[in-house]
C-alpha cells in the first residue's frame, strides 16, 4: 500500500477507504486517540486506537515525538475538532522517543527555549508552519520574477571586493592564523593565501548583478549574505539571505514600482497558498498580546498582510520626512533616544518606526537620501532638494528605503552611478582602492546606461508575513554573534 500525505487525506477525504499514513505522534490521550503529524499541513489526522486489542508493550512505545506507521479505515469523526478520523487496523512505532528524554512534551515552550534546541524545534506547530512559509516565499520569489522575464543569476559567496563600503566582513582564508606568513614589512603576505588576495564572504551580490543586467537587461541574484556587524537585535543575522534584482534602463521611480510589486505579490501570494498556516499565526499572535494594553496590540496578522496587498506605499523624499520627525512632538520633547537635529543625520530605526507606525501608519518609500550616509554606488541627483526654513541641505543621491510596520527598513535599493567621472570621483571619496573595482567602471566605460536595483532582506519578509518578532525564529539555523550551534 502506497503512503497517503496527511494534507491530502484531510483536503479530498474518500470515507470509508483503507490508507496508511506515517508521520509523528503529536499527542496520544487516553490510551486511545493519536494526533499524528507528517509535515504536509499543520493539521493533525486523529487516529483512533482499541486498546483493548493492542498489546500494552507496543502501546506504550505510542509517546510524543515517536515515529509511527498506521493502517486504518477513515471514518467521518464522532468527537469534535476534526472531521474525518483513522480507525487503527494495525500500526507499528518505527522510532521511538523516550519520553524521559525528549524535549518537547505537548505543552507551551518559550521560543527561547526552542533556539536552543533548533535541530528540533521544526517538529513544532509555529516552526512547522514558519518552514512551509519560508518555502511559499521563496518560491513566490522565483514566480514573481520568472513571470516577468528576470533571469536569476548565481553570484560568488567568496569575494574580493566589500561592495557596501561597509568593512563588516568575516575573512575567508586558508592562511595559518597562528603563524602568519608576513611580507617585506611585515604585515600579512596574502599572495601566500588560497586566492593570492585577501578574500571575504560576500555582503551582497549587487556589484556582480549589475555586470550581467548590463548586458542580460533583467535579473536577480537569491542568496545567502554574511555581515560580521555585532548588531544583536532582533532584526540583524549575521548570514541572511537576500534577493537583488537589477534591471538595466530603470530609474528610481521605475525601482519603486517594482519593489512595491514585488512586495504585495509575495505578500499575497501568502495570503493565496498559505492560509492554514497564516490562521495558526495569527491565533498565536492574538495568545501572546492578549495580556498586552489595546493601543499597544497590533493588526491581526491577516488583516494587516491584507492590508498592506491592497493599498499603495507612500512615498516621499528624506527631507521631507526629516522635516515631519523634526516637527513632531516625540522629537520636540526629547522622546527620540536621538534627537533630529537636522538634515544629513542618519536615521534610526525609532525614526523609521515613528514614520511608518504613528504617522503614515502603511509602508512608506523613502528617497533621496543625503550623499554622505548611503553607498558609493548611488546615483547623484541632479538637483539640490528644496531647503525647509531653518534646514540646510546638502548633495543627494537616487536612494530608496522602504520602512514596513514593525520591521523598519525591509528594501534599500537605488539607481546606480553610470556616469564614469562622477563614479571615479565617488570611489576616490570612499577611499575604495579602483583595483578592486576596475571591473565594475569598465562597465560604465563601455556602453554604460541608466539602471536601478535594490535588496530585499528575506528573513525581513518573513518576519512581517509570519508575525514573529524576532529574526531568530524566521530562519532554521540562525547566525548571530556568539551563536554558530546546529
Ligand atoms: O540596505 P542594504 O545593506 O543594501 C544592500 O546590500 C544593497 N547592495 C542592495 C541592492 O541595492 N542591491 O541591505 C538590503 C536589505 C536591507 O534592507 C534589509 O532588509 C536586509 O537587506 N539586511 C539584513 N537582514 C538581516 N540581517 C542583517 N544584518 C541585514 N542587513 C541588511
Ligand atoms: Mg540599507
Amino acid at each position: 500500500m502506497k503512503r497517503t500525505k496527511i494534507a491530502a487525506l484531510l483536503s479530498t477525504p474518500s470515507i470509508g477507504s483503507e490508507v496508511l499514513i506515517k508521520g509523528w505522534v503529536r499527542t496520544f490521550r487516553s490510551n486511545r486517540f493519536i494526533a499524528v503529524n507528517d509535515g504536509s499541513t499543520i493539521n493533525n489526522i486523529q487516529a483512533v486506537v482499541d486498546f483493548e486489542k493492542e498489546e500494552e508493550t507496543q502501546l506504550k512505545r505510542i509517546t510524543t515525538g515517536a515515529a509511527i506507521e498506521i493502517v486504518g479505515k477513515i471514518v467521518e469523526s464522532q468527537g469534535k475538532g476534526q472531521t474525518i478520523e483513522v480507525i487503527v487496523k494495525s500500526f507499528s512505532v518505527l522510532g521511538d522517543a523516550n519520553p524521559e528524554e525528549y524535549p518537547l512534551q505537548p505543552k507551551k515552550h518559550s521560543l527561547e527555549f526552542l533556539r536552543e534546541i533548533a535541530h528540533l524545534r521544526f517538529r513544532t506547530s509555529t516552526f512547522g508552519a514558519i518552514s512551509r512559509i519560508r518555502h511559499a516565499m521563496i518560491f513566490a520569489v522565483h514566480k514573481f520574477f520568472n513571470d516577468k522575464g528576470f533571469y536569476n543569476i548565481h553570484t560568488p559567496i567568496i569575494t574580493g571586493s566589500d561592495a557596501e563600503g561597509a568593512g563588516e566582513m568575516f575573512r575567508v582564508t586558508t592562511l595559518n592564523i597562528d603563524n602568519t606568513p608576513k611580507d617585506e614589512k611585515g604585515k600579512i603576505d596574502f599572495k601566500q593565501d588560497f586566492f593570492g588576495k585577501e578574500t571575504n564572504l560576500t555582503v551582497s551580490g549587487q556589484l556582480e548583478a549589475e555586470l550581467a543586467a548590463l548586458a542580460l537587461g533583467q535579473v536577480y541574484t537569491f542568496g545567502p549574505t554574511f555581515r560580521a556587524e555585532n548588531s544583536n537585535t532582533t532584526r540583524h543575522l549575521a548570514e541572511f539571505w537576500m534577493i537583488e534584482p537589477e534591471v538595466a534602463f530603470n530609474d528610481l521611480n521605475d525601482n519603486m514600482d517594482l519593489a512595491e510589486e514585488m512586495l504585495k505579490y509575495c505578500v499575497q501570494y501568502a495570503l493565496d497558498n498559505c492560509k492554514e498556516d497564516l490562521a495558526f499565526l495569527s491565533n498565536r499572535l492574538k495568545e501572546e498580546e492578549k495580556g498586552k494594553p489595546q493601543d499597544q496590540q497590533s493588526m491581526e496578522l491577516i488583516e494587516k498582510l491584507k492590508f498592506v496587498a491592497d493599498n499603495d506605499f507612500v512615498r516621499l523624499t528624506y527631507t521631507d520626512a526629516i522635516d515631519i520627525l523634526r516637527n513632531s512632538n516625540t522629537n520636540k520633547k526629547g522622546k527620540f533616544q536621538y534627537k533630529i537635529e537636522g538634515w544629513g543625520s542618519d536615521l534610526q530605526s525609532e525614526h523609521e518606526r515613528y514614520l511608518v507606525e504613528k504617522e503614515f501608519k502603511k509602508p512608506v518609500i523613502l528617497t533621496n537620501y543625503p550623499a554622505k550616509i548611503k553607498s558609493f554606488y548611488m546615483r547623484q541627483d541632479d538637483e539640490l532638494p528644496e531647503a525647509k526654513p531653518g534646514m540646510e541641505v546638502g548633495t543627494t543621491v537616487a536612494a530608496m528605503d522602504i520602512l514596513f510596520p514593525g520591521i523598519g527598513e525591509i528594501v534599500g535599493g537605488s539607481q546606480r552611478e553610470e556616469r564614469l567621472d562622477i563614479l571615479q570621483q565617488k570611489i576616490k571619496d570612499f577611499n575604495i582602492p579602483e583595483e578592486h573595482v576596475w571591473w565594475y567602471l569598465d562597465t560604465r566605460k563601455f556602453g554604460t546606461v541608466p539602471h536601478a536595483g535594490f535588496g530585499l532582506g528575506f528573513e525581513r519578509l518573513m518576519l512581517f508575513v509570519t508575525g514573529m518578532s524576532n529574526i531568530r525564529d524566521v530562519i532554521p539555523f540562525p547566525r548571530t554573534p556568539k551563536n554558530a550551534e546546529f
